[in-house]
This record gives C-alpha cells, structure tokens and sequence, in this order.
C-alpha cells in the first residue's frame, strides 16, 4: 500500500463502541490462480481448461484471456509486500494443477511448485498465513479431453495431485481447501457451459458434481493420511433461496432452487447422503448411477472447517408459461430438471454484476449451517462486490465496495454474537482480477488494477480494511 498511514476514507471506525471479533479471527483476502497469475506457458505450465474456453471465440467478454492477468507470476514478492501493508493475517490463494502437474498426471513439475514455495515462504516471512485451495477451476485441459469431471476417473486424479501438492508444501501450510465452488465447476462448467469446458448435458452436471466431490473426500483421506495436522476443508458458495410471495408454488420453487444450489453438496459433504428430493427433483435427468457404494462414506470423511463463498440472495418464483430466463449464470440448464424456475429481481440496491446486495443474508447462511450440518469451525472464505471504479488524481475512492464489506462485516459480526463458530473472513479479491466469463470488464479488487501497466493501486475500502483488521473490529452503529 502506498501510504498505510494515512486515514481511513471513511469516519465510521472513529465513533462509538467497537464491534470486536474474537482473538486470533483471521483476517484475509482471496485469489485464484487463473485469475491473477498469467505466464500460462511458462515454467513448464500446460493449458488448463480456462485457458482453452477463454481462447475460443465469443466464450468471454471481448475475448479476455488468462494469459497475462495481473502477471502475478513475476510480481509476487511485490503483491505480498502489498498483503503485508494491509495488514493482513492470512492470504487464500490457490494452486494451478496444469503448473504443478503439466497434463494433469505423472511427476510434479518442480518449477511450478518452486513458484508455490516461494509464494508460501515470502507469506510466512511477513507473518500471513497462507491458506491453499487446490481446485478453483483449472482442470489440466488432457483430463477434460479424457471426459472430464463428468468421468469417475477425474476424482482419482485429483486425489493424486493433491498428494504431490501435499507432500511439496504440506510443511509450511497449515490450512487447505479441496475445492472451490464445485457448484460452478459441475452447473456452469457442464450445465449452462458459461464456464469452462462450455459443455451443456444435464446429466453430465450432475455426474460432474458427485465426481467432484468424490474427488475432494479422496484428497482429505490422502491429506489426512500425510499431514495429520493440517487444517482441511472444502469451499461451498451457498445462498439464501427466498420464495417470491408466500404462495406455496413459490416456495415450491424456492425448495428446489436450495436442493440443488445448497444442499446437493451440504448434504453429501457433511451428512453422507444426498438429500431425497432432490432425487426426486432430478428423476428425468439421472438415475443416480455413477452414485457408487461407499462414495458417501468418502465424500462425508470429517473435516476441520467448511468455507463459505457468499455474494447473494436468490429470490425465485414458480414457472410462468413463456417466460424468460434471467441472467447468464442462471441460464436454464445450470438448474437441471428445474429450469422453468423463475429468479426474480427485488428491485434492491445491486453491485455491478447485477447481484442483489443482501447482508442478512449472510447471517441466514452462517446461522443455517451452523444449526442444521455442523458444529465445524466456519470460515468466509470470499465475500466482496464488483463495481465500476475511476483512478482520478492517483487515487481509486470506492464507496460503495466499502459499504458493502462493512455491511457485511455487521452480518458477520451478529452471527458470531448468535453463537456461529466463525474464526475468518477473507475479501474477494485481494485485486482486480480475470472475473472469468466477464474478463477483466468486472473489478471485485480492494486493490485497482491497471492492467496496461500492472500499477497497483490501493482503493480506499483497501485503506479502510487495513483499519478493521489492525482494530479487529469495527465501530457499532
Ligand atoms: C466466485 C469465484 C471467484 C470470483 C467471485 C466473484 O464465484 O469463486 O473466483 O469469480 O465469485
């Protein structure tokens, strides 16, 4: 940070009595690999599939790619120094499978997994601790030609790289994520295909999402069984699904929007079972037959945390002949076997995603999983908010990014005060970043991003979270 002296933007941390956090809460920002690091055929690194769907035409907006990003790859030692100005306590990254592992089998390559070593110990110098998810999104692009997540065999081959990564850093990081997001990764990546491979088979998605998780409880059994004192978990992005109207057609609709975004993968993970409606729901898609015996036993082996990804509330509405579906990532077959749902806007304040903002609704999240799956430390493992932001004077002002990490900070405040074990929230993004089908047109960065000359530029909710995290709180209202 430039100057991390000088005064936060905005008063409110200067009145009143403090909204404290507990001792040792664990104060982060997020990245993905693909996102921020570019150098994509460097250092012995390999096409994952991003770097394919991003290559082909019309998949992103105005063809952005991966390939540059925030060339993150050569600055690393600069943008931890940055992490460090911030004050920040831990940093969510994550590891690239096609650098560590080129084409997704066989022998690590050392020069991607010295990148990741120097990453972790350039951390630890400056006293943050770094926080790996192994999977956010970067299929090796051989595995994909070999079928994919919807291919049982994917899972074995995530458990195998997760012990390479293991046995490379698993000293020096006390804390892991399997997978982020695997409701993207299977229903964007092979529903809607408006992520990466871009294939559409309703059956394939949900393949896909059994198999990722299958993958994740193979990986914690390896991880478990070489680092027993490591930190494991799985990042879920989990939303409150609201009925539109109290008519019992919504709430119907509203059942089987949370059966598949929610609790396709609460159920599994932490109980061992998928939930019986949500069969049901998809009885005209699958029949459940890649569902093996002893793959619930696996997918639920116990963890020592769950992450949570929270950016929204879904409002749905029951199926009205004709209508239209909404925006592109609630594109009809992201939701097999219930597309005719309808997501209905409120009409509340919304972030340059068009995403409602709704800060409660982070409480409902928290206090759900909480009360009805786990006793499980919590972690908000990405929260934040794209907006339009303008450089003017040298300086990025972004009000309405601080507003809403502050709001949501209230949110997660009051759920601790409810009795939610929450022990961490990290930003999304630490900078601005590749924002995937969107490229670079959406920045969620507390840091701007100029991408022509890679300057770093801390914003003023950047200067303003610096002073949460040396406070460990914030002013109450
Ligand atoms: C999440 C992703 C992350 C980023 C944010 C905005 O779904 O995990 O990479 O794209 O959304």
């Amino acid at each position: 940070m430039s100057n991390p002296a000088s005064p936060p933007a905005v008063g409110v941390l200067d009145q009143g009595p403090e909204l404290t956090f507990p001792p040792g809460f664990r104060w982060g920002a997020a990245t993905a690999a693909y996102q921020i690091e570019g150098a994509a055929t460097e250092g012995g690194r390999t096409p994952s599939i991003w770097d394919t769907f991003s290559h082909l035409e019309g998949r992103t907006v105005a063809g952005h790619t991966g390939d540059v990003a925030c060339d993150h790859y050569h600055r690393m030692p600069d943008d931890v120094r940055l992490m460090a100005d911030l004050g920040l306590n831990s940093y969510r990254f994550s590891v690239s499978w096609p650098r560590v592992q080129p084409g997704g089998a066989g022998a690590a390559n050392q020069e991607g997994l010295d990148f990741y070593r120097r990453l972790v110990d350039e951390l630890l110098a400056h006293g943050i601790e770094p926080w790996l998810t192994l999977y956010h999104w970067d299929l090796p692009q051989p595995l994909e030609d070999a079928g994919g997540w919807p291919a049982r065999d994917t899972a074995g081959r995530f458990a195998d790289y997760a012990q390479l990564v293991a046995d490379a850093l698993g000293d020096r990081v006390p804390s892991f994520t399997t997978l982020n997001e695997p409701w993207c990764s299977a229903f964007l990546g092979y529903g809607s295909g408006v992520h990466a491979p871009g294939r559409s088979d309703r059956a394939d998605a949900v393949r896909a999402g059994h198999h990722l998780m299958l993958g994740h409880g193979l990986a914690v059994q390896a991880l478990r069984a070489s680092r027993p004192q490591a930190q494991l978990g799985i990042t879920l992005n989990l939303y409150p699904v609201t009925p539109a109207t109290r008519s019992p057609a919504d709430a119907e609709a509203a059942r089987r929007i949370d059966a598949l975004a929610n609790r396709f993968f609460l159920d599994p993970v932490l109980r061992g079972a998928y939930p019986a409606d949500l069969k049901a729901d998809l009885r005209q898609v699958t029949d459940f037959g890649h569902v093996r015996d002893g793959d619930l036993a696996v997918i639920s082996t116990p963890l020592d945390m769950v992450g949570i990804n929270y950016y929204s509330r879904h409002v749905v509405a029951a199926p009205v002949e004709g209508a239209e579906p909404e925006a592109y990532w609630r594109a009809p077959s992201s939701w097999p076997g219930s597309e005719d749902v309808r997501f209905v806007t409120r009409g509340v304040p919304v972030t340059d995603m068009d995403w409602e903002i709704d800060a409660p609704g982070l409480v409902e999240t928290l206090e759900r999983v909480h009360r009805d799956y786990t006793d499980l430390p919590l972690y908000i493992t990405e929260n934040g908010s794209a907006f339009v932001d303008a450089v003017v004077g040298g300086r990025v002002d972004d009000p309405d990014r601080l507003a809403y990490f502050d709001a949501h900070l209230r949110a997660a405040h009051a759920a601790i005060r409810a009795g939610v074990p929450l022990r961490g929230y990290f930003a999304w993004s630490l900078m601005d970043n590749f924002e995937w089908a969107w490229g670079y047109t959406k920045r969620f960065g507390m840091v701007y991003v100029d991408y022509d000359s890679q300057t770093r530029i801390p914003k003023s909710s950047a200067r303003w979270f610096a002073e949460v995290i040396r406070r460990n709180g914030l002013a109450a209202q």
